[in-house]
């Protein structure tokens, strides 16, 4: 009966089908709200133009530089693009992880910039680049207004990052300044990409129907390729061009507020953007151990966990990290990895305790995969409205931490997007080191139409 009581507390969180088709169908919604230039201020959804355009054939080959930050690592790659006989492309890397110091996020962009900078000559040192004056591409994966492919400013920062003196500036500008502020290396920033982006773009040369790229990770987003005449924002009324969706703001003018429970608003309050993102924040690994770690905290207080009874530890926010979740969902069923956990985090838990807590687990990080999963459906259905086709075929590239070490979330996802979109037929690839190569790929592009243009 202690199992029943909390099953009763934890079915808040079980969404059935007809909840998640609304999300799906207001997910939508927003999405053509933000297409349309009479309803774009105002969207939550904000459906960024990407000035990544539809098969343009060809491209620069030889080594290219790439930038990847954003995510949980940033990251510094060489990128080699070539074709062989038969045209395709044979991509060979160098990369370097950096972790980015908690002073660099959250003080000024110059700091940043600096930062990333100076990794970058360390990387240019090591590889005996230094004198070379390479073509750059950049996954920034947060949500850029561009103005071309190399130019856009950031509208906010998301998932922890704040560097003041960025939010409202040229992206790429801040970075040509901290390149020359330091004076030893030279670099042509040629492209900057979303994370989304250049995931589907590596996975595009594996796969030509791959129009469709995400990320479930520290964060959530998608893009996906648009009719142009659809993108308002953007003159020209030919072929396609791929939108940022930035689909993790959905919600922030109060779309989901009858989803949203006790623990979602505890995570958005004391969170470093209140109110914003709060899709993005049902879903992605940043808030997901949170969201746990506070379903924990209730079960205690309710004296049905734990004798009721939390460790300091415990009650400590982000103690319970996301990879625990992945971690007690992956307990072979002696429950030692459990156990393991819990006691790191100062607790002694019985078997029933095991349980349950693997339960809560299990409980949120589905309704993060159904979650997840009705909002691609809105995409891929809004893209089959748009090709007015009966059955869609379609590949979407997929990135991130939560999908690629969570040990089901990427069943279950994929059963619910293809429960809401009956009549497509839709393959999910997975992207490998796919922000270095896809920037470096639509690099190449962008060289080879820059070279036309001279
Ligand atoms: C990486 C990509 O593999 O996945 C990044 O190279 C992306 O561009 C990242 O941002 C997202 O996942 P996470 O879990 O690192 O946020
Ligand atoms: C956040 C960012 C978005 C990025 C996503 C995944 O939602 O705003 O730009 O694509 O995280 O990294």
């Amino acid at each position: 009966d202690r199992l029943l009581m909390v099953e009763q507390i934890l079915s808040e969180f079980r969404l059935n089908k007809e909840d998640l088709k609304e999300i799906k169908n207001r997910m939508q919604c927003e999405m053509n709200r933000g297409l349309r230039v009479e309803t774009h201020e105002e969207a939550s959804v904000k459906m960024l133009p990407t000035y990544v355009c539809s098969t343009p054939e060809g491209s620069e080959v030889g080594d290219f530089l790439a930038l990847d930050l954003g995510g949980t690592n940033f990251r510094v790659m060489l990128v080699k693009v070539g074709e062989d006989e038969d045209c395709t492309w044979k991509i060979e890397t160098k990369n370097q992880m950096y972790s980015i110091p908690e002073d660099a996020m959250t003080g000024t962009a110059e700091m940043l910039f600096d930062y990333i900078a100076e990794c970058m000559s360390d990387f240019l040192d090591k590889h005996h680049i230094k004198h070379k004056k390479l073509p750059l591409g950049f996954t920034f994966s947060f949500p850029v207004r561009h103005e071309d492919l190399d130019k856009g400013i950031l509208l906010n920062w998301t998932k922890g990052f704040k560097a003041s003196g960025a939010e409202g500036n040229n992206v790429v500008g801040l970075l040509r300044d901290a390149i020359k502020r330091r004076g030893d290396f030279e670099m042509d920033v040629v492209a900057m990409v979303n994370d989304t982006v250049a995931t589907m773009i590596s996975c595009y040369y594996e796969d030509r129907s791959c129009e469709v790229g995400m990320i479930v990770g520290t964060g959530c987003n998608a893009c996906y390729m648009e009719e142009m005449r659809t993108v308002e924002l953007v003159e020209g009324e030919e072929g396609r061009m791929c939108v940022n969706t930035e689909w993790g703001a959905f919600g922030d003018n109060g779309e989901l507020e009858e989803f949203r429970l006790e623990y979602d608003r505890v995570v958005d309050e004391s969170s470093i953007n209140p109110g914003q993102q709060l899709y993005e924040k049902l879903i992605s690994g940043k808030y997901m151990g949170e969201l746990v770690r506070l379903v924990l905290i209730k079960l205690v207080n309710e004296d049905l966990l734990f004798n009721g009874e939390a460790s300091e530890l415990l009650k400590t926010r982000g103690s319970f990290e996301t990879r625990y979740v992945s971690q007690v969902e992956s307990d072979s069923g002696d429950r030692k990895q459990i156990y393991n956990i819990l006691s790191s985090l100062g607790v002694l838990p019985s078997e029933l305790d095991c349980d349950i807590v693997r339960l809560v687990c299990e409980t949120v990080s589905t309704r993060s995969a159904h979650v997840c999963g009705a909002g691609l459906a809105g995409v891929i259905n809004l893209m089959q409205e748009r090709r007015n086709q009966d059955c869609l075929k379609i590949t979407v590239g997929v990135d991130g931490s939560v999908y690629k070490l969570h040990p089901f979330f990427r069943d279950r996802f994929h059963k619910m997007v293809r429960d809401l979109t009956p009549h497509c037929e839709i393959t999910f690839l997975q992207s490998e080191e796919g922000s270095g190569r896809g920037a470096a790929l639509i690099s190449a592009v962008a060289c080879k139409m820059a070279a036309c243009i001279r």
